[in-house]
């Protein structure tokens, strides 16, 4: 068996590592017309971090996993092609600012209906709006060659995604149950999950559930980090205790824990635009009291981020022109290098309008990726890069706490105090630092949702 995926990104490398690494025996390739990311695939420096997947990737890379630019030759050698392209918010036309932008997904289908000479198993993996898949059907059936269409989105999550990639709570397919050819082909993706993962864990549906399935889950995981949040602003507003309320409520079997941690806001690349797309489709198929409900989450959103930003300039005595801000973490999240919709971006946007200065210190995030994601030219004086969190500290007013990277527990705050100005301030927009130390050490902090610190 051979497999072609065509898109190399932080969803189509990792999963294709994986697939390669359990199953010797199927040749896969991932393809690409992104030439700078193929080649750094073939690299030593990866174009995506992930914990683990660098050794998984240079036992089976040249062994039955290869990255490249020739997607006509993959497409024509496999058995499954898998779609794992992005689907950005539309930016333009009708639908922009919500609509899935699906022009890549296309060009994918009318490439594979162009070059195939027999008919293949086409997996959609990128998180499409539900009944996509009859866009892909309609340009594939103009070639008479047989193609089964099958919808397989991903649930893994960055940072995690070879962990999750190897052992997932449950693969979802979703095809046509109700032919043939269908449950056929079904049963031949599912055979490939199955060589490493139990088949109970293999949930099978039709198309359109297996989509939808996708935008829902992350949505309804959105839902429960807004929910949190908004309980945050009341727990500042009241002496309560954001944690302490996640963990009595989370302790309720049919609530859970997971996923109630308050924060500065969700990001990354995929929860607010999966989100927009289910407001859209609501919006479209004339159900504006549920698209109404669904747009709240994302309003949220936004709400946390901009009072955390407008606290920080409310301590500083409500200015912080020219004042020293040091900035630890930019990723969306840690372990990952992907700043995509991080909520550090509009954070930073709202003090640099400020015109404070900014001293930046991330272990994964590039000074070039930082720049880009704020339109700062390289010769912007606001903007420093650190290659320590003391660097980033020395003589600032206050430490804003972006992204939760395992590092920042473990510093010396002593140290730190003695070097920033006074009052030194930490703003932890995550709540990962030890606030009972901090506060016996003098600094003068905020946490999300602390009502009780003083
Ligand atoms: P990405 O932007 O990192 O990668 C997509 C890749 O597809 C890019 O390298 C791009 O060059 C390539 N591409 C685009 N059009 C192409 C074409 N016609 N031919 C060949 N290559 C093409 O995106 P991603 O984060 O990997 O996400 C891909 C999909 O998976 C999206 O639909 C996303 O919603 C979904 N998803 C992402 C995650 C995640 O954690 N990032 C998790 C689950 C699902
Ligand atoms: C999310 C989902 O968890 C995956 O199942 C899904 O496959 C993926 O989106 C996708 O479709 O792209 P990801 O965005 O990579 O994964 O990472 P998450 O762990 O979900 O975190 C998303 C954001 O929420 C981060 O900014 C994180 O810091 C924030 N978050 C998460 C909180 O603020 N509180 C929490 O309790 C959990």
């Amino acid at each position: 068996m051979r497999i072609c995926c065509i898109g190399a990104g932080y969803v189509g490398g990792p999963t294709m590592t994986v697939i390669a690494h359990k199953c010797p025996d199927i040749r896969v390739d991932v393809v690409d017309i992104n030439k700078a990311r193929v080649d750094a695939w073939n690299s030593d420096n990866l174009p995506v971090f992930e914990p683990g997947l660098a050794e998984i990737v240079s036992e089976v890379r040249g062994r039955n996993l290869f990255f490249s630019n020739d997607v006509d030759a993959a497409i024509e050698a496999a058995d499954i092609v898998f779609i794992s392209v992005n689907t950005p918010t539309k930016t333009y036309g009708h639908g922009a600012g919500s609509a899935s932008d699906l022009s890549f997904v296309e060009s994918c289908a009318r490439r594979i209906a162009e070059v195939s000479k027999s008919g293949k198993i086409v997996v959609e993996k990128s998180t499409m709006p539900v009944r996509t898949a009859d866009v892909i059907k309609t340009i594939l059936n103009t070639t008479g060659l047989g193609f089964q269409v099958l919808s397989n989105p991903e649930f893994l999550a960055e940072g995690t995604a070879i962990a999750d990639l190897k052992s997932p709570d449950r693969v979802l397919i979703g095809g046509d149950e109700d032919s043939e050819e269908g449950r056929k082909a079904i049963a031949t993706l599912s055979s490939v999950y199955e060589r490493w993962i139990p088949a109970e864990r293999i949930i099978k549906t039709n198309l359109w559930s297996s989509e939808l399935s996708k935008l829902t889950a992350n949505a309804f995981l959105a839902q429960r980090i807004s929910s949190i949040n908004a309980i945050s602003a009341l727990c500042e507003a009241t002496g309560a205790d954001v944690q302490q309320v996640a963990k009595a409520v989370g302790s309720d079997s049919r609530i859970g824990p997971k996923f109630l941690n308050a924060s500065i806001g969700y990001g990354g690349s995929c929860f607010q635009k999966d989100l927009l797309n289910l407001v859209y489709l609501c919006e479209h198929f004339n159900l504006p009291e549920v698209a109404k409900y669904w747009r709240g989450v994302s309003d949220m959103n936004r709400y946390q981020k901009s009072r955390f930003s407008r606290q920080v300039v409310d301590c500083l005595f409500r200015n912080i022109m020219g004042k020293r801000l040091a900035i630890w973490g930019f990723a969306f999240k840690e372990n990952t290098n992907d700043t995509r919709e991080s909520p550090a971006i509009d954070i930073c946007r709202d003090f640099l309008a400020e015109n404070a200065k900014l001293a930046f210190y991330d272990p994964k995030v590039s000074e070039e990726q930082i720049r880009k994601d704020l339109c700062l030219t390289v010769d912007d004086p606001r903007v420093e890069f650190c290659k320590t969190p003391y660097e980033a500290a020395e003589n600032a007013h206050a430490i804003i706490l972006l992204t939760q990277w395992e590092e920042f527990k473990n510093l010396d705050y002593k140290r730190i105090k003695k070097a920033m100005m006074t009052p030194a301030w930490i703003f932890d927009g995550r709540n990962s630092l030890d606030h009972r130390l901090l506060l016996d050490l003098g600094f003068l902090l905020r946490g999300i949702g602390k009502g009780n610190l003083s």
